[in-house]
């Protein structure tokens, strides 16, 4: 099931919140809304969803026109931002609720409560109070709780903002593999772009109610198309550099430079992954912090009065103020805004 953001917009409180927005997320896809606080995301996903008219534009599903349709009676489901659990309630009451306002008959409720949570792989906590499970299986509830509902669209507000570091990666793995096997078409809010590159078939970049950049996560992250999306997703090392075929000069000093651009003063950005450093005696860069990350190592390289990051392989033996060679292997250019 399609859907389609025709020409959105959004004013509140006197300010245009989202902008003229077009996107299509395709059939069975799942598509990341990443952009920073207050950029317009669950703005744009409770416009989806139906809480919210849009001022102007269209949204259709599978073709039909939705904007005018409350969400009850919408094909979406949505998970909010924050959304706790009811704590006076065992999970199957929680996941059964949307079903019992729709009246569905007990034996059909309990069926497809049960289903979904063979789904969520939660069958064993049908009786649970919220209270007593992990953080990570309340958020797998709330899933299963917007599921159950058989959206042709499920919306996700930030679903793993409230887990920490390790759990976050658990039910983010576990959201994308129940999204792929109910083959549901979603869309997902997040301002981590690490969550977004690694669960998405297409991340979209909001900036200003706008979106900047819609491609799948590794052309975003290798061709960023605006120094918003170079800066905002990865590590980036914006420079201002002259490129002179296959040499580059920051500032005074000159460095090799295997990348395409073209000649002259550009904007350029540097994945620190895509920095080449070897110590030189003789080298025009010095080494100013080496910043320990485990599976690699971190460097600062001052090369006059620019910093550069550089990633490498940890067990090189660099450390701070050992004379460097730098090289760039790829530089990303983006189309002036
Ligand atoms: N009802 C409202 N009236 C006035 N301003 C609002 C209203 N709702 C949202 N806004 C403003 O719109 C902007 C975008 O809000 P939105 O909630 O869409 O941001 P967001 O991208 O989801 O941010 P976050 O990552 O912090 O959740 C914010 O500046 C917010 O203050
Ligand atoms: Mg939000």
């Amino acid at each position: 099931m399609s859907l389609h953001i025709e020409s959105v917009s959004k004013v509140l409180g006197g300010r245009t919140i989202v902008d003229d927005m077009d996107l299509v997320v395709e059939t069975g896809q799942l598509v990341s809304l990443l952009g920073p606080s207050g950029c317009g995301k669950t703005t744009t996903l409770r416009m989806i969803g139906g809480f919210l008219k849009p001022d102007s534009g269209r949204l259709l599903i599978d073709g039909q026109d939705v904007t005018g349709i409350s969400p009850e009676r919408r094909p979406t489901a949505m998970v909010f931002q924050n959304y706790a659990l009811w704590p006076h309630m065992t999970v199957f009451k929680n996941i059964a609720f949307g079903l019992r306002l729709r009246k569905l008959p007990k034996a059909e409720i309990r069926a497809k409560v049960e289903e979904v949570l063979n789904t969520v792989n939660l069958s064993h906590h049908i009786d649970s109070y919220p209270g007593r499970i992990s953080g990570g299986e309340q958020q797998r509830v709330a899933l299963a709780r917007a599921l159950v509902l058989e959206p042709k669209v499920l919306l996700l507000d930030e679903p793993l903002s409230n887990l920490d570091a390790k759990l976050r990666e658990r039910v983010r793995d576990d959201i994308r593999e129940i999204q792929q096997r109910v083959g549901i078409t979603t869309v997902l809010v997040t301002h981590d772009q690490d969550e977004a590159l690694s669960i998405s078939d297409r991340v979209a970049v909001m900036t200003g109610g706008r979106i900047d950049q819609y491609d799948p996560p590794a052309v975003v992250y290798r061709a960023p198309r605006t120094k918003f999306v170079a800066d905002f997703v990865g590590t980036m090392n914006l420079l201002t550099a002259t490129v002179h075929g296959d040499q580059l000069a920051v500032g005074e000093v000159k460095v090799a430079f295997h990348g395409e651009a073209e000649d002259g003063e550009q904007e350029i950005g540097v994945r620190p992954e895509d920095v080449k450093v070897s110590a030189d005696a003789d080298g025009p860069a010095t080494v100013t912090r080496v910043i320990h990350r485990g599976h690699y190592t971190e460097l600062v390289l001052s090369l006059g009065e620019e910093r550069l990051r550089a990633f490498v392989s940890t067990g090189a033996e660099l450390v701070e103020g050992t004379a460097v060679r730098v090289e760039i292997a790829r530089a990303a250019v983006w189309e002036a805004s």
